[in-house]
């Protein structure tokens, strides 16, 4: 097991810059998330820590080596990845063995190593099988079986869950987290989805253009976000955003605090609560409503124009058209400067 030192860490691609300096401390045994939309740059990082992918500038360290220069294979790193990868023509077992024996692991040690794998995976009735013959939840099981054999100081999970359907995404994300609270070891795992960063990580890495956002807990993340970046990405459904203009008259009083035509204001559909007269701070024009029996998502529209989401236990009693106005406990206000969008 180990932590992790990344310093000024950058990648080019010929001429083309793609990550521009990550300075990240991982501490041994944490569950790190790095998140961000797209072509962000969290595959190249995880790659490069990984070895799979030379480092430009800066230096990667695991534990208190700097492995700028040791290969893939002499990092004690795991990765699994998106596709699985497993060889088609091997069984379950032979998957998973396959690397032990790359390294002349002693076979005994092969056979505990996979078969306590497998029971931890509870993948044990399917180790004669081949691949082709199981679902793709079981066979990502198998890619991070693959994995744990090799017993690796650090996990690397490259958005592992995203061939899974709905469902089983949820129960291999549960299986993960438990796989972490049972091995201890310190594991980076990338995604796109903002729910898989808030309900596995112990840290999250918010990434953009090849930049970190910001890094912290879920709940920093979610309740002081550093910026209107992470603002909107953390949360769904997103981080409503109204200029003063779009606010009530009265809204600065109601909030207690001032707000400049130089502000975003960022308001939680589920912190947004019907509300009367002064305590009002926006109101809007009822467009529609997404009733999930749970709650409801009520789509409205400003006077202004500018369209927002509130999040209600139950769905409004007023008609399509009519205007409600919210309400919102001043403590749950964020403010941001529209030009840099730092919070404030
Ligand atoms: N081999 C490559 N050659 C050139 N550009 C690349 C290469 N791999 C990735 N990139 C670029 O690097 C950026 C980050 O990519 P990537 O790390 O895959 O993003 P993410 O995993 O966050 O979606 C993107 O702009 C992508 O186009
Ligand atoms: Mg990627």
């Amino acid at each position: 097991m180990a932590g992790l030192t990344l310093r000024d860490v950058r990648k080019s691609y010929g001429e083309t810059q793609v990550m521009h300096g990550v300075d990240l401390d991982i501490e041994d045994g944490e569950f790190v998330v790095f998140v961000g939309p797209s072509g962000c740059g969290k595959s190249t990082l995880l790659r490069m820590i990984a070895g799979l992918e030379e480092i430009s500038d800066g230096t990667v360290a695991i534990g208190d080596e700097v492995v700028n220069e040791v290969a893939a294979a002499k990092r004690g790193v795991a990765m699994v990845f998106q596709t699985y990868a497993l060889y088609p023509h091997m069984t379950v077992y032979k998957n998973m063995a396959f690397g032990l024996k790359q390294a002349k692991t002693d076979p005994a040690e092969i056979d505990r190593r996979v078969r306590d794998a497998a029971e931890i995976l509870q993948i044990t009735d399917y180790l004669d099988r081949s691949p082709r013959n199981l679902s793709g939840g079981q066979r990502q099981r198998v890619a991070i079986g693959r994995a744990i054999v090799r017993d690796p100081k650090v996990f690397l999970f490259d958005e592992p869950l995203s061939n899974l359907d709905a469902a089983l995404r949820v129960q291999t994300r549960l299986e993960i987290a438990r796989l972490h609270q049972r091995l201890e070891t310190t594991m980076i795992y990338v995604t796109h989805d903002q729910v898989e960063a808030m309900t596995l990580a112990d840290k999250i890495v918010v990434l953009r253009d090849g930049r970190i956002e910001q890094v912290g807990s879920p709940i920093a993340l979610y309740d002081t976000p550093a910026n209107a970046f992470v603002a909107q990405f953390i949360g769904s459904p997103k981080m409503n955003f109204f200029a003063a203009d779009d606010l009530t008259g009265n809204a600065a009083k109601a909030l207690g605090r001032d707000i400049a035509v130089s502000h975003h204001v960022g308001l939680r559909p589920e912190h947004l609560v019907p509300a009367k007269g002064a305590k009002a701070v926006v109101e809007g024009r009822l467009e529609l409503v997404e009733n999930l029996g749970e709650y409801a998502l009520v789509h409205l529209v400003t006077a202004t124009g500018v369209e927002f989401i509130a999040k209600t236990e139950k769905p409004p009693v007023e008609a399509k058209g009519e205007t409600i106005r919210f309400g919102i406990a001043p403590d749950l206000v964020h403010v941001f400067d529209k030009e840099s969008g730092a919070r404030l």
